[in-house]
């Protein structure tokens, strides 16, 4: 018999039960009369039900309050930190978002680690933050989805520049084509860059910030992690599989959260739809005028903006996850006969 806030918790496995069918008829039916869920049983004690009850009135109001203050935060959006002297790394930073990116970070003035497997985008990027008088910047050629180089390219970062204390996992490629015309190794590629890189970036430098309990992660999912679309299964699964890694990730460390200690390391989830970076080679859109590409300097302005008001997730634009969220409560055909009306997509690259 164990107690857990309380409650008397009774273990009937079959050896138990077994034996209370020895013991008697007596205790047998008692055994009956308490609730019966599998093979536990609860007994709730005077004190147990007190405890509970106090623990459900401490739920509804935190419950409420948190319910104001999403609704006055629509109103007042939290204020934007500092991020002046922090160590941002950026993977692939040599061109469109990532590029975009180490721009604005630079204006907070932070210092930059640039990450890219393109060793000249990456060198332009210096170059272009130089000419905007940006000099804390560091470049590294790599290859994010080689674990290796990820942890003796951290090694370098530590001694040349010191903990990074924002990563933002931006690096990705989108292949496009019905699933049948991906071969494995493009799948296994889309999964080692999209997904995997994120997971040895986190090797190597999340335990410094656990160490200093300081430090953000933004990682760039895409509305294709939201919404599942054609001639991008296996980019979809990956953008999917961010924000299932972002998500436990962030529920983790909130697990090891105690009176004493609790994480300030922050987690930042993006989901833009098309930016004009050239990843989406062709993009189809019936209705151009209501929803445009995106250009990259303005995802980018709103990625640090989302990311210094500590903002869990976003997309851009900002009414897509709550559209979403709509549309998951009404009937599949419903949402089908509304995509097929806006007929926006990804085409295959080679058609
Ligand atoms: N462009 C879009 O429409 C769009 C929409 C939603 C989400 N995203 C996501 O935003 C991120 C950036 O996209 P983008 O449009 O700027 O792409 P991009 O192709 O313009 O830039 C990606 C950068 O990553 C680098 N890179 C690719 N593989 C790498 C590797 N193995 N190691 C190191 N660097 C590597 C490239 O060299 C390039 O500089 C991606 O994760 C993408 O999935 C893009």
């Amino acid at each position: 018999m164990t107690t857990i806030n309380g409650v008397t918790k009774r273990n009937t496995s079959h050896t138990t039960s077994n034996k209370n069918h020895q013991i008697g008829n007596k205790e047998h039916i008692t055994h009956r009369k308490k609730f019966n869920i599998n093979s536990i049983s609860w007994t709730p004690s005077f004190t147990g039900v007190c405890i509970l009850g106090i623990e459900l009135v401490v739920l509804v109001v935190r419950l409420v309050m948190s319910l104001c203050e999403s609704l006055y935060r629509m109103f007042l959006p939290p204020k934007e930190k500092s991020i002046e002297g922090e160590v941002v790394l950026l993977t692939g930073a040599g061109h469109g978002i990532g590029r975009e990116l180490a721009f604005q970070f630079a204006s907070h003035g932070t210092k930059l680690v640039c990450w890219d497997i393109d060793e000249k985008g990456n060198h332009e990027t210096k170059e272009l933050l130089a000419k905007r008088g940006c000099k804390d910047v560091w470049t590294y050629k790599l290859d994010v989805s080689n674990r290796e180089e990820v942890l003796a390219t951290a090694e370098k970062v530590k001694k040349d520049v010191g903990d990074v204390t924002i990563l933002v996992n931006n690096a990705g490629i989108m292949p496009s084509r019905p699933l049948k015309a991906h071969t494995p190794e493009e799948i296994r590629k889309i999964f080692d860059i999209n997904v995997l890189a994120h997971f040895w970036a986190l090797e190597a430098f999340l335990p410094s910030m656990v160490e200093k309990n300081h430090g953000h992660i933004v990682a760039l999912s895409s509305m294709c992690g939201v919404i599942g679309v054609a001639n991008v299964v296996p980019y979809c699964a990956s953008k999917f599989a961010v924000r299932g890694m972002m998500e436990s990730l962030y529920e983790e460390l909130r697990s090891e959260d105690s009176k004493a200690h609790k994480s300030q390391i922050k987690f930042t989830t993006v989901y833009p739809i098309m930016v004009n970076t050239g990843l989406v080679k062709r993009p189809r859109n019936r209705f151009p005028l209501l929803l445009d590409m995106l250009t990259a300097d303005v995802v980018a302005r709103k990625i640090v903006k989302a990311m210094r008001r500590d903002y869990k997730e976003i997309s851009i634009p900002v009414s897509m996850l709550t559209l979403d969220r709509i549309a998951r409560l009404l009937p599949g055909k419903f949402i089908q006969a509304v995509k097929d009306f806006v007929d926006t997509g990804i085409d295959p690259d080679d058609l």
